[in-house]
């Protein structure tokens, strides 16, 4: 491998958002490493789409979740790429049941919590650590991290608080390795996407149809992979790298409110 390509490294690659980042990525020239937990088929799909951009990938099977398996992540993309130039913390989960917060149980707010703000926040540590290392030894000259979280970290939902709160969580988490990480040359940004068509939403479609035809989305339209990928694309290309600690909302205008 060609130590000088830029690298990245994107969390839950195999389909949907990450999926549209990791292509996206590869069609601006990076080399990425695919994560992604069981589904190795999709993940050995966008590996072949990859090549065939004309770029280079690989894949790494492992929990965001488990501090053995980021480790693991981290070092199997260093071993073959040499360094990440870019991190982008995607992999997420929804509850596997929506129910109120009178309902939650301990056991789904411990998983959704571990997938979506513990996991980025101490893979994000340990990523940085080396980045730092890296920008000092001039082996990479801007690294770039991207926090994927979500319009739900400040809009609420009645019926997934505990995912809510992760991506209120995440936003923080982005806000905080922003700070620290100024001054050593790292720019850290938070995407955040609205309702984007992907596995995770399948069971919602319906609803979210109807909402989008009442105008929730004031651009009267589903979000897709690839509107994302355009944002981590410019960040990757180093196009915001005078900005750091931003939220790039990539939601239809969903933030906007009328009188
Ligand atoms: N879709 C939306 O409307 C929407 C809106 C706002 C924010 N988001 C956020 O965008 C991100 C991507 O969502 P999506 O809609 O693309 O989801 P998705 O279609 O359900 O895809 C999830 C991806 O994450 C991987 N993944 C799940 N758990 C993982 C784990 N513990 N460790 C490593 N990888 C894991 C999956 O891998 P496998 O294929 O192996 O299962 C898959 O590649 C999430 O953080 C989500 O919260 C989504």
């Amino acid at each position: 491998m060609e130590i000088s390509k830029k690298s990245a490294l994107v969390t839950g690659a195999s389909r949907g958002i990450g999926k549209g980042i990791a292509l996206g990525l590869a069609a601006e020239g990076y080399v990425v490493a695919v994560n992604y937990v069981r589904n190795l088929k999709a993940a050995e799909g966008v590996l072949k789409e990859i090549q065939q951009l004309g770029s280079e990938g690989l894949l790494i099977q492992g929990d965001v979740g488990s501090s053995n398996d980021r480790k693991k992540m981290v070092d199997e993309t260093v071993a073959e790429f040499g360094k990440i130039d870019l991190l982008v913390n995607n992999a997420g989960i929804a509850p596997k049941i929506r129910v109120e917060i009178l309902e939650t149980t301990e056991e789904s707010f411990d998983r959704v919590l571990g997938t979506n703000l513990k996991a980025p926040y101490f893979l994000t540590q340990d990523v940085s650590r080396r980045m730092i290392g890296w920008k000092q030894s001039g082996e990479v000259e801007v690294p770039r991290i991207v926090f994927v979280t979500s319009i739900s970290a400040y809009a609420g939902s009645r019926n997934r608080t505990e995912y809510c709160i992760s991506k209120a969580g995440a936003s923080m988490a982005a806000m905080s390795f922003a700070m620290r990480l100024a001054e050593e040359g790292i720019p850290v940004f938070e995407v955040r996407p609205g309702l984007t068509q992907t596995d995770m939403v399948e069971k919602v479609q319906d609803k979210y149809d109807r909402f989008i035809k009442e105008g929730i989305v004031p651009q009267r339209r589903w979000g897709y992979p690839e509107d994302i990928a355009k944002v981590v694309r410019a960040i990757a290309r180093g196009d915001l790298d005078f900005s750091t600690g931003e939220i790039i909302e990539v939601a239809g205008g969903f933030s906007l409110k009328e009188l």
